[in-house]
């Protein structure tokens, strides 16, 4: 039994996830589309993660900016021991990691740099009040001015229905000691036949049996760090603004781009009224937003010192990204996943856009162009629902490739072992593109030459998989030589002319 995690999950490593959303050129956009100047990043910049898990995005970021500098912090030895082997797989010489608590990282804060951005992903909402006053310590000593802190937490009215089942789990949990991940199958199975049998909690929050469909396609260890920490908490994005406040931080914008697209992201009539009652208090408007889809989950971005932009200062900085697609003209999805469900982009805006962002990267000045109405504020709110849906990325072209193509070898290779980060990363994009596990067999193949052909990629993958004693699985069944390599050919020959062409315009390849 641990005493240093503070009754912090550690007895199950957290999952090994990339968020796109701490990207710095995913940051600079959410802000300069809500027309606030984020740090340059565009060369030399120390960023830093607090909480950094087993630092997948931390050394994916590293490695897509190699003149940055980039510090991970987490108090859990083995993740940050496995954050580190992952640096050194790829030989990363800029990415730093630390197994120091919040408490620790603030007696070290004058041997480190000040930082342009400070990430907090999946943090707040599950440590102690003492340790989120550390963490406002860490930022006021450490952040310049300017800076932007990122933070992600779960928020209220959202989580409403579910908080007390979070409570049960606990509860139940602390009344079965064992291996967090290996308690979650028997509380779930606990919290079912409670809901067969008619448990009335269950019958009028129909939101908590939904949920936990969400959560049993998650690792068990993502169950056991949500919801068995002995600390948990949802908050009003005003209780966050306040506690921010602290280190001289006001609330910037959203993360979440879609949330900058109200019509996309509210229901109809929502944005006129909040427009009305709430237009002057930005936060005051954030909560009644929260309010009006039933927010869960926030990422917001705030920063030491908010500077508006003017217009044509705005119009500038967002002249200057260039976007290109991410899949292929054919697989370009017109419909976005949001608080609200589904939304539909109107295929007289988004066609155009789409259209021209098949010749190469564009600004968005050529997008506007490219629209028959020449429509400014249609055009931006597109390419922020096809960065949105990870369909576009920004394009960075001078970036040197090397580091991630490193590191895309560690990823690809660790496919092989059974492992599957998720991701592939665009250096050109200074983003990682969500991939599966073919993608990532593919790539493996590609990166040794041995995918000029599908049929040339699937006989290689079906051969590194045989050495490594694996082999790809259908209805639970290994499938073997022929087969094998068959089931592969299939899913490769799926766009695979124009995942390759996507791969070398991205750097990938
Ligand atoms: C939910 S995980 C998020 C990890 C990472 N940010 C990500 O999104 O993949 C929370 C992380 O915070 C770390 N943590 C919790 N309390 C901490 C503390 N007091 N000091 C340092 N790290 C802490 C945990 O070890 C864990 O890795």
């Amino acid at each position: 039994m641990s005493t240093w995690n503070e009754g912090y999950t550690t007895d199950v490593q957290y999952t090994s996830f990339f968020h796109a959303e701490l990207a710095p050129s995913h940051i600079a956009f959410a802000a300069a589309a809500n027309g606030f100047r984020a740090p340059d990043m565009s060369g030399a910049f120390a960023y830093c993660e607090l909480g950094s898990g087993q630092g997948v995005t931390l050394n994916g970021l590293a490695a897509m900016h190699p003149e940055a500098r980039f510090w991970g912090f987490d108090f859990n030895p083995a993740q940050i021991a496995n954050a580190q082997r992952m640096a050194d797989a790829a030989k990363l010489a800029n990415a730093h990691f630390r197994d120091w608590s919040f408490a620790q990282a603030i007696e070290h804060a004058d041997e480190l740099p000040r930082f342009d951005v400070i990430a907090l992903h999946g943090i707040l909402s599950w440590v102690s009040d003492e340790n989120r006053a550390e963490i406002i310590r860490f930022i006021d000593r450490t952040l310049k001015p300017g800076g932007v802190v990122y933070a992600s937490y779960n928020c209220l009215p959202g989580w409403t229905q579910i908080a007390p089942y979070r409570h049960l789990a606990r509860q139940h949990y602390l009344r079965h000691p064992g291996r967090s991940d290996l308690h979650v199958p028997r509380i779930l199975e606990f919290s079912d036949a409670f809901a067969e049998l008619g448990g009335a909690y269950f019958k009028v929050n129909p939101t908590v049996s939904l949920r936990l469909d969400q959560m049993r396609k998650q690792p068990a260890a993502y169950f056991a760090h949500e919801f068995l920490n002995a600390n948990w908490r949802a908050f009003y994005v005003d209780e966050i603004a306040r506690e921010m406040s602290g280190a001289r931080l006001d609330f910037m914008a959203s993360a979440t781009l879609i949330e900058n697209v109200p019509g996309a992201s509210l229901p109809p009539g929502t944005p006129a009224f909040l427009q009305q009652h709430a237009a002057e208090d930005v936060i005051w408007q954030e909560l009644a937003k929260d309010f009006a889809c039933n927010k869960m989950f926030r990422r917001d971005l705030y920063a030491r010192g908010v500077n508006t932009m003017s217009g044509p200062e705005q119009a500038a900085i967002l002249g200057g990204f260039r976007f290109v697609l991410t899949v292929p003209r054919e697989a370009v999805k017109l419909t976005f996943a949001g608080p609200m469900g589904e939304a539909n982009g109107a295929p007289a805006v988004y066609e155009p856009i789409v259209d021209r962002l098949m010749q190469g990267p564009a600004t968005l000045p050529e997008l506007v162009a490219a629209l028959p109405d020449k429509n400014g504020p249609n055009a931006l709110q597109a390419i922020t629902m096809l960065l949105h849906s990870r369909q576009a990325v920004m394009y960075a072209a001078k970036v040197d490739p090397k580091p991630a193509r490193a590191l895309n070898k560690v990823i690809a290779e660790s496919y092989f072992q059974g492992s599957n980060y998720g991701i592939i990363l665009a250096p050109a994009a200074r983003q990682a593109l969500p991939a599966n596990g073919a993608d990532l067999g593919l790539l493996a193949a590609a990166l040794e030459g041995k995918a000029r052909s599908v049929a040339e990629a699937a006989a290689h993958v079906s051969d590194r998989l045989r050495i490594a004693g694996r082999a790809p699985q259908v209805d639970g069944q290994a499938l073997q030589g022929a087969a094998a390599v068959e089931h592969l050919a299939a899913q490769y020959a799926e766009g695979f002319d124009g995942k390759m062409t996507i791969w070398k315009a991205l750097g990938i390849l």
